[in-house]
């Protein structure tokens, strides 16, 4: 069942100006509402739009946010919550397994708001979830067309993009990578898709947080076919997560052996100043998830098992996978192959080797997150 009801196009519509005006004028309680999901009681305000669109519950007179609604630069986005407190199983909070993935803090603002869209393109957003990265690319953009393999993700997109009134520019297909597009060129392919490296758990990991064991199944299946899909000044851009060794992620090991005869110039930009050690990474993920009962947040659907955990390492340890990394990865056509990996000179994800969530977060370091964001 979709949480967001499209019936009511009006609805939508005028629910910007109000959730605006929320986020402008009652920024505490719009906090309570959209990050805690704590319910909130708003005098002398009409939410009936937000109601009638599904945004919001209401029970006498209190009201309690469906999904979380993300503002940045003036726009308004609805997703999932990834961690809920109304799916908290013990301590434990469960994931959804075709859920909307949620806005984390240094992801996909980052991507939105860094596009690299220009007039006139025509964009695919690929693997869109709720529309984010296809939505900013429209500001610019003549056409966009969003793809994802989760129909409610897609559903969510066409929500998000009538409320933000950008959907005259804008498609929507469901598919599998390519699928949906084909025999389509593109001035722009942009996306940021499940890049997650995850222990091999059979149907435990939602499809949109399983990148495979490195990380980058589904980025290898995209440097298979994405050339193709490209105009002749067609240009890449996308959020990589894979991990790898001291030198490289080994999605960037697969993009050098792939195109090192195609005509294109490949760029990683590192989001932290190094590469992270993946013995770090997983002591602290540990320390916060696994060790501390009050911050309990797999992305799994089920937790995954000590025995799990362990044959993934030792899979790990086996293919020299020692390091981990966070990049944008852009790519344009060049006269010959080049690639360069490019580390900044402060981190740009500030959170190193976790991402917190809004839940876990004080007030005025969720504003700060969204000011952070505002400025990318
Ligand atoms: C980490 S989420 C990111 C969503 C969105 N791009 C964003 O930045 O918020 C990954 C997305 O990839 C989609 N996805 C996973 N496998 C896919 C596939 N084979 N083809 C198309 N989309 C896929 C998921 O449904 C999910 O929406």
């Amino acid at each position: 069942m979709n949480t967001l009801i499209l019936d009511d196009v009006k609805a939508v519509e005028s629910s910007k100006k109000i959730l605006a005006r929320l986020w402008s004028q009652h920024r505490r309680q719009y906090v309570n509402l959209f990050f805690y999901e704590q319910e909130v009681k708003i005098k002398d305000f009409d939410l009936t739009p937000l109601v009638d669109c599904g945004i919001l519950s209401e029970n006498k007179g209190r009201y309690s946010a469906n999904v979380q609604v993300f503002p940045l630069s003036g726009r308004f986005i609805c997703t999932d919550f990834n961690y809920s407190t109304r799916r908290k199983k013990g301590q434990t909070f469960l994931t959804e397994k075709d859920g909307v993935w949620g806005i984390l803090p240094e992801e996909t603002p980052l991507m939105a708001k860094k596009n690299i869209a220009r007039k006139g393109d025509v964009v695919l957003d690929l693997a869109t979830g709720s529309g984010m990265i296809g939505i900013f690319c429209a500001a610019k953009a003549k056409k966009v067309i969003v793809s994802d393999v989760n129909p409610r993700a897609i559903h969510y997109a066409k929500f998000n993009a009538i409320l933000n009134g950008v959907a005259h520019k804008m498609e929507f297909r469901v598919g599998n990578l390519f699928e949906p597009v084909k025999r389509q060129k593109f001035d722009l392919i942009i996306w940021n898709g499940p890049t997650v490296a995850v222990p091999e758990t059979k149907g435990k990991y939602p499809i949109y947080s399983d990148g495979g064991m490195d990380g980058a199944s589904f980025t290898k299946q995209f440097i298979d076919q994405a050339l193709k899909f490209l105009t002749p000044h067609g240009r890449l851009q996308w959020y990589d997560c894979a991990v790898g060794d001291d030198k490289a992620p080994v999605s960037m090991h697969y993009l050098m052996q792939k195109w090192r005869d195609k005509p294109v110039r490949a760029h990683f930009l590192s989001l932290t100043t190094e590469p992270l050690p993946l013995e770090k990474v997983f002591a602290v993920y540990d320390k916060y998830n696994l060790s501390s009962p009050a911050f309990r947040t797999p992305l799994s659907v089920k937790p995954v098992t000590a025995a799990e955990e362990k044959r993934w390492h030792a899979w790990l340890k086996q293919h020299g996978h020692t390091h981990c990394y966070y990049g944008i990865v852009t790519v344009e056509p060049a006269r010959k192959f080049s690639f360069k990996l490019e580390f900044p000179k402060r981190d740009i994800r500030t959170d190193r080797y976790l991402t917190r969530y809004w839940l876990w977060m004080s007030y005025p370091t969720i504003l700060k997150k969204i000011k952070v964001a505002e400025s990318y």
